[in-house]
């Protein structure tokens, strides 16, 4: 019988349980999004979240349980995000994976959140491979990183204030388009002109982002042009966080020479964002890891992947929330 390995993610603001098996195969997966518990609130409400896991949790568990029609005791494992994220959400996820870890008698394993993204590549097929950029861009996070091989996570630079997601976000929030508003964001600016020069900041030199002042001269500009075109804005703030990633990215390709391109995280659902790194890769003979679509945004699926990696390679994590982990630790 295959065996299946159990993910939990509720880092965030989505419940999310999963069973994969070792080649990518998503066997099952349940995902309860939070969307309408923080709507009021324009982000996340961390107290509300982690009731809202504490709701989720077990029935989202039984689902997949049935769906796949399997014996939990027949699991390889449970892998549960232990960091980052916020610390009263990933208390409930990793206690009930050490609680079901347990009675199940099954080894559990608290997994690093950017890891599994960085695995979102490998569902339904293999396809990462060493050396590896990589370019995470997500809500809580943007950073390129180097992966010598599949021990290695070398940071070669990180945002000094918001995430590129986070920046879609509260640009669709200034343009009264709502919640989530990465997606919406992505959808019009290929409806407008890229018209207007918003600023490109930190371009020219290394490999740290900031995109706070990107955010605040959108914000400028809609304030001072009240018959402003919002496809065109958008479209015009998508060319300028384009603009930024790609040169660092080609800069990165340049210094480390990978073999492959890993693009991950929630922005990395952005059509134009895949359409811009696979032209990058076209130029220079790298080869572009995406993940599906569908899995680039958070899910279980991979970090019940990402867990295989730790099984393979003998990581020995434990089940303390870590809000604050980096990519370099497991
Ligand atoms: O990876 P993710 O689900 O959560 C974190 O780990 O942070 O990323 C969420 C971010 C949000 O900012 C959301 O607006 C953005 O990813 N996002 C997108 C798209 N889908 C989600 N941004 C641009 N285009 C999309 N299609
Ligand atoms: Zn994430």
């Amino acid at each position: 019988m295959t065996k299946l390995v159990l993910g939990i993610e509720t880092s965030c603001d989505d419940t999310s349980i999963a069973l994969v098996d070792q080649q990518g195969n998503v066997a099952a997966i349940e995902t309860v999004s939070q969307y309408e518990v923080h709507s009021d609130f324009g982000g996340v409400y961390p107290e509300l979240a982690s009731r809202a896991h504490l709701e989720a949790i077990l029935p989202a568990i039984e689902i997949v349980i049935e769906r796949a029609n399997i014996d939990p005791q027949d699991l390889r494992a449970i892998g549960v995000t232990r960091g980052p994220g916020l610390m009263g959400s990933l208390l409930v996820g990793l206690s009930t994976a050490q609680a079901l870890g347990l009675a199940w008698d099954v080894p559990t394993y608290g997994i690093n959140h950017l890891r599994g993204h960085i695995r979102s590549v490998d569902l339904e097929k293999r396809r990462l491979r060493f050396p590896a950029l990589i370019l995470l861009v997500s809500g809580g996070h943007t950073l390129l990183a180097f992966c010598k091989d599949q021990n290695s996570f070398d940071l070669l630079g990180t945002t000094r204030d918001d995430s590129v997601g986070e920046c879609y976000d509260k640009v669709a929030r200034t343009l009264g388009l709502g919640m989530p508003g990465g997606p919406i964001i992505d959808k019009i600016a290929a409806l407008g002109t890229p018209s207007i020069m918003f600023p490109r900041p930190m371009k020219k030199s290394g490999y740290e982002f900031s995109f706070s002042g990107l955010k605040s001269s959108v914000a400028r500009y809609v304030e001072t042009n009240k018959d402003f075109d919002a496809n065109d804005v958008a479209a015009s703030f998508v060319q300028a966080c384009l603009d930024v990633l790609s040169t660092k990215v080609l800069r990165a390709i340049e210094q480390v020479q990978p073999e492959t391109l890993c693009v991950v995280g929630g922005v990395a659902a952005s059509a134009q964002v895949r359409a811009c790194m696979k032209a990058i890769c076209d130029d220079t003979n790298v080869t572009l890891c995406l993940p599906p679509q569908k899995w680039a945004t958070d899910n279980a699926a991979m970090i019940a992947m990402a867990t295989w990696d730790y099984i393979s390679q003998g990581i020995n994590t434990d089940l303390e929330p870590k809000p604050n982990l980096h990519l370099g630790v497991a």
